[in-house]
């Protein structure tokens, strides 16, 4: 398995592209399915999640073409797939497919929607927590699905096509809104879904469905209407830049110290976390490339969050901000409201000489004048990368192990990394 080697002690200078989404383009493909022409994605993230979620959409008989290099183009631009799904051949999801990539769930919506019926593995829990499926299950019987669970599956149906409805969601779930936001569009009829969750990823695929001929308002706020249509068309869609990468950069260089441009970041995105870290006095300025990041000289204040559904402090920037305040000039307080075991980052922040006591779900974090490189291991996508940001600002030498996880979110981690300043490299087992 690979590893990444990290030299810490090195400002961070210089550009680092911003890519698409992850968190847009994985919705995003699965929309596809909901029609019979081509839909084309512009600035789709080379990252795992979406080449197995390639896989899976192959697997119900979708083509997915990446375009040629085109004149003028460079490596840090995102890739344009061409996603046909002409015909849908199967309507199963199976468990070794979904169970490697949870949002894979979410194609059940389509397929119920365009062919009355969808056969899809439960995703099981992972490090972070249970991740149940009931809101989503509930949105589509608010929709007039029949539903029943056999051998792991979620079985699926609706013979004479979904009906409109009304959906209230007791929490907000960005997996539930899109899947309600997805099977509605070819519902017969209206549906109005309440509590709906407003992160901008949401909003991003309510845009490409309209553009696809869905009638769809008040995406991105918590009341989303839809108008269903009859069939749905292509579209041409660019996926909106990634708010967590962006948040996850800024916290590196608040970490190293240094001036870095994120290019293409947009700040209305994740304006709650880039407040945190002028708070902590980190300088962030907005410019029409981008947002510039700066710190240089002074110290890190501590701050006192807890993270909630957008636009509140995003749960995703959790793990990289706890490691951003292990430097801090003080004790800093994190609070974890969504999901019950996001503070595996901890004990491995705790080997590079983290001060850090969990009290439930908060996180006393006592700043400390050094850490130290060490061994150190990756548990899941968030947390990995939060140990490169320990690591980027620990003397001497750490090894992340299992840096799959990174290789599921972060796209050429390291090179954007190494092209700033920084001394790190991965290890090819
Ligand atoms: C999405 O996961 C993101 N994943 C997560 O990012 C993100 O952390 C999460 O939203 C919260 O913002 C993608 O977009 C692919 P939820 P999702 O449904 O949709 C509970 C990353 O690192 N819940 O908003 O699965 C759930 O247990 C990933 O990129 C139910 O109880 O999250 C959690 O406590 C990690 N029943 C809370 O709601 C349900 O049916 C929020 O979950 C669904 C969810």
């Amino acid at each position: 398995m690979d590893r990444i080697r990290i030299s810490g002690g090195r400002k961070l200078s210089g550009t680092i592209p911003i890519s698409g989404a992850k968190n847009a383009a994985l919705p995003l493909m699965i929309a596809s399915l909901l029609t019979d022409q081509t839909l084309i994605l512009e600035n789709v993230p080379a990252l795992a999640d979406v080449r197995q979620l390639r896989r899976i959409l192959g697997n119900h008989g979708v083509d997915v073409m990446y375009a040629g290099k085109r004149p003028g183009e460079t490596p840090h631009d995102g890739q344009t797939l061409h996603i046909s799904a002409a015909q849908i051949v199967d309507t199963t999801a199976p468990y070794e497919m979904v169970s490697k990539m949870r949002a894979s769930f979410w194609v059940i919506a389509p397929l119920l929607a365009r062919m009355g019926e969808a056969r899809v593995s439960m995703p099981g829990g992972c490090s972070i927590g249970t991740r149940p499926v009931d809101l989503l299950i509930m949105a589509m019987e608010r929709l007039g699905a029949e539903i029943e669970i056999e051998s792991g599956y979620v079985i699926a149906r609706a013979k004479n096509g979904l009906k409109g409805g009304e959906i209230v969601f007791p929490k907000v779930t960005v997996g539930g809104t899109h899947t309600a936001l997805m099977a509605a569009t070819l519902a017969q009829g209206t549906t109005v879904i309440e509590n709906a969750a407003r992160e901008p990823e949401i909003g991003d695929v309510a845009d490409c469905l309209n553009k696809m001929g869905a009638r769809i308002t008040g995406a991105s706020t918590s009341r989303i209407v839809i108008e269903g249509v009859a069939k749905l068309s292509g579209a041409r869609h660019s996926v909106l830049p990634d708010r967590i990468e962006t948040g996850t950069y800024a916290m590196a260089v608040a970490m190293t110290g240094g001036d870095v441009l994120l290019e293409g970041a947009r700040p209305e995105l994740l304006q709650s976390a880039l407040d945190l870290l002028q708070q902590a006095g980190v300088e962030i300025t907005t410019t029409n490339h981008g947002i510039r990041v700066a710190r240089n000289g002074a110290g890190l204040e501590p701050v006192a969050v807890t993270t909630a559904p957008f636009p509140g402090f995003p749960t995703d920037l959790q793990a990289q901000l706890m490691a951003l305040m292990t430097r801090a000039n003080g004790t800093s307080r994190i609070t974890e409201t969504i999901f019950e075991n996001r503070f595996m980052h901890v004990q491995e922040l705790a080997r590079l000489g983290a001060r850090i006591h969990l009290d439930g779900e908060t996180a006393t974090i006592e700043g400390v004048p050094r850490l130290k490189g060490a061994q150190v291991m990756a548990t899941d996508l968030r947390a990995s990368v939060s140990l490169v940001i320990a690591a980027l600002a620990a003397e001497g030498e750490t090894i992340v192990n299992r840096v799959y996880h990174l290789d599921r979110g972060f796209e050429r981690l390291e090179s954007k990394l190494a092209n700033c300043g920084a001394a790190i490299e991965r290890l090819s087992a």
